[in-house]
């Protein structure tokens, strides 16, 4: 059945309020749209935690940067309305940007931890700030019991979760794993950015990055692993941004010969597109 669309808070609400009312649960799945196979995989695993499954769709301006991608970032709210009725999302709420940031609006989330790690935060100053700031926007809204994000974002699922913890928002953060395409390449919307032959090498970080990981699981050091994958990245002719062994909760360089859970991080430009993977070891 096709979800019902609304476009203010107000009409978010009174139809949040309904479920509430009908003592149901229900998942928030955030999204910029243009959705995909990864999207509609939170929609699943949102219908498995809760009875409804609310989608919003808002491409937010605020974590752009001046040279970023905002202009030509890929907007289909039709074909995202029919995935969203085939996936069996509740309701979705995309609302203008007046709606989302009024006149005058002056309040932003202040990061920590996890968003200042010198990962995405490096290299995307605003973004977190902007995240963060849209994504407690929208927690207030709706008042979702849990919330669903992928793990291919996973600086932003930590920083998320660790923003709905210290500000006692009362919503359970979920990760979900990445999806991918047979050969490896994790599901972006901006991967309909590259070209034919950019497609083709793009593979090439999750494939180094899985190699890195094998490496260390037989004893190679961490970072001296890392390091041949980024070498490897850049013959091919990536420009490498990092491409990094990090803690997997705290995003912290690991101790050398220690156990601790790692996470391996990786972001590079083909052609004129970033890309971003990481995987756990
Ligand atoms: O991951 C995204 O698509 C965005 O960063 C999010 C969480 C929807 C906030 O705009």
């Amino acid at each position: 059945m096709k979800p019902k669309i609304v476009r203010t808070i107000e009409a978010l609400r009174r139809e949040t309020a309904k479920w509430r009312n009908d003592d149901l649960t229900f998942a928030i799945v955030p999204t910029m749209g243009a959705l995909h196979e990864g999207h509609l995989a939170l929609v699943a695993e949102g219908l498995e935690h809760a009875d409804k499954v609310l989608v919003t769709i808002f491409v937010n301006a605020r974590q752009f940067g001046a040279n970023e991608d905002l202009s030509r970032y890929p907007r289909d709210e039709a074909g995202d309305v029919a995935k969203l009725a085939e996936a069996g999302a509740h309701l979705i709420f995309a609302p203008p940007p007046e709606e989302v940031y009024g006149e005058g609006f002056a309040t932003t989330v202040v990061l920590k931890g996890p968003a200042k790690a010198n990962l995405e935060d490096k290299f995307r100053p605003h973004f977190f700030d902007g995240v963060a700031t849209i994504v407690a926007k929208l927690f207030i809204q709706s008042g979702a019991d849990f919330a669903m994000f992928g793990e291919k974002d996973y600086q932003q699922l930590l920083v998320v979760t660790q923003m709905a913890r210290d500000l006692d928002m009362p919503v359970r953060v979920i990760g979900v794993p990445t999806m991918r395409a047979p050969d490896g390449l994790a599901l972006s919307s901006r991967n309909q950015y590259l070209t034919k032959t950019e497609r083709g090498y793009a593979t090439a970080i999750h494939k180094s990055l899985m190699q890195a990981a094998e490496k260390i699981r037989s004893g190679t050091d961490p970072q001296k692993a890392m390091r041949a994958a980024s070498r490897s990245l850049t013959t091919l002719g990536f420009k490498v941004d990092y491409v990094t062994a990090r803690n997997a909760e705290t995003l912290a360089v690991p101790q050398s010969h220690s156990d601790e859970p790692l996470r391996l991080l990786a972001a590079a430009w083909i052609g004129k597109t970033r890309l971003i993977d990481n995987i756990e070891v």
